[in-house]
């Protein structure tokens, strides 16, 4: 793949990497590659980061056809820059493209303009503790036609951003709400893609969750309403009775890269590990009788995120007395060592830029 490089003639002044938040900053350039029927992908550029122009008919705009991507990019004690991963994102953001009838982006292109474009923002990948450069791969349909179908033509881009903390709350535990009215998925529908309307489609609970003070919503099943699915921007793991359950990957659940991570290092570990159906009444029943140990939630934004309260029905149950668990600590270290570069990482999930 030929990438065309035009650098931004006026690069902009980094915020303060103590006050970053979420998604806040965008850094100088991005990288933009177009899709045509015709000529398959082409056009690979990283241009100055700014607004894009679309035609007021695009599909985006009107029918939702846009998928999505998050990782991050870390940096090392020792000055270097790594991603996590990245191919799994690159292989998940394939399969949403296959649900959607978006075309394929090669793996091969997604490792590379990723890498290019970070080597040409490295200046940005933050080193204070705790923050690192979020990665935002997205790719939508842009024909320009009112008419309902599989796209001709789409585009790739990837956005930069130096971030801190997803939530304000830090490695404190957050307060979910346990969502009984609106539904985020159901199987067979988009649930396990990465699509811009799964979150559409979140917003109303996750702003009644948020005006009665809670950070985020927990779904529960579309059909039943009655098992654990996942959390707004991340999966859930529950530790009962010393044994960890994590919702199965059920076709409505995203297949999160942290959540297969933490799974394969339990097992490695030893723990005892159950992906299973868990109802509602079952969790409600370990909070009341205290064999819920410790609950978290794990994503890339939210990395490992102690959940300390949980209401569901008006009920409020609060989790390990509200502090962070030992083992959601321990896996909050063991990932963040690997991640930011200093545990040795025996699995061989890091990619040096
Ligand atoms: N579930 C949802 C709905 C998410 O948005 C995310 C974040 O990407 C996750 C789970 C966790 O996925 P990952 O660990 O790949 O970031
Ligand atoms: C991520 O963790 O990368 C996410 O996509 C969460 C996001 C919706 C903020």
């Amino acid at each position: 793949m030929e990438i065309k490089i035009t650098r931004s003639e006026c690069l902009k002044a980094k915020p303060d990497s103590n006050a970053l938040g979420f998604g806040k900053y965008f850094t100088d350039h991005m990288f933009v590659m177009d899709y045509s029927k015709e000529e398959g992908w082409h056009d690979a550029r990283i241009i100055p980061y700014g607004n894009i122009s679309l035609s007021p008919a695009s599909t985006t705009l009107h029918y939702g056809t846009e998928i999505f991507e998050g990782l991050k990019a870390y940096r090392r004690p020792d000055g270097g820059v790594q991603l996590f991963r990245p191919i799994e994102n690159a292989k998940r953001m394939n399969r949403s493209a296959d649900r959607l009838c978006l075309p394929e982006f090669p793996e091969e292109y997604f490792l590379e303009a990723l890498k290019t474009l970070i080597k040409l923002d490295e200046d940005w990948v933050p080193s204070e503790p705790g923050t690192s450069l979020y990665i935002r791969p997205f790719l939508f349909g842009n024909d320009e036609t009112l008419g309902v179908h599989a796209v001709n033509h789409a585009t790739f881009m990837i956005i930069l951003s130096p971030v801190g903390s997803y939530y304000k709350e830090g490695l404190n535990p957050v307060s979910i709400m346990i969502e009984d009215q609106d539904v985020r998925a159901v199987r067979g529908g988009t649930g396990e893609a990465k699509c811009g309307g799964n979150y559409a489609a979140s917003n109303r609970a996750g702003d009644r969750a948020e005006k009665k003070g809670y950070s985020q919503v927990l779904w529960l099943d579309g059909v039943e309403r009655k098992y654990i699915e996942e959390v707004g921007a991340m999966n859930v793991m529950f530790k009962i009775s010393g044994t960890v359950v994590t919702p199965a990957l059920s076709g409505s659940i995203l297949p999160g890269i942290t959540r297969k991570s933490i799974i394969e290092m339990l097992k490695k570990e030893g723990y005892k590990i159950e992906e299973r159906r868990l109802s509602v009444e079952e969790l409600a029943q370990s909070m009341k009788d205290g064999t819920l140990e410790e609950a978290w939630g794990c994503g890339t934004a939210a990395v490992v995120s102690p959940i300390g309260e949980l209401c569901y029905k008006d009920q409020v149950y609060i989790v390990n007395e509200g502090k962070i668990g030992e083992l959601t600590q321990h896996l909050y270290d063991t990932l963040t060592g690997i991640q930011w570069g200093k545990t040795e990482d025996t699995y061989g999930w890091t990619v040096q830029l």
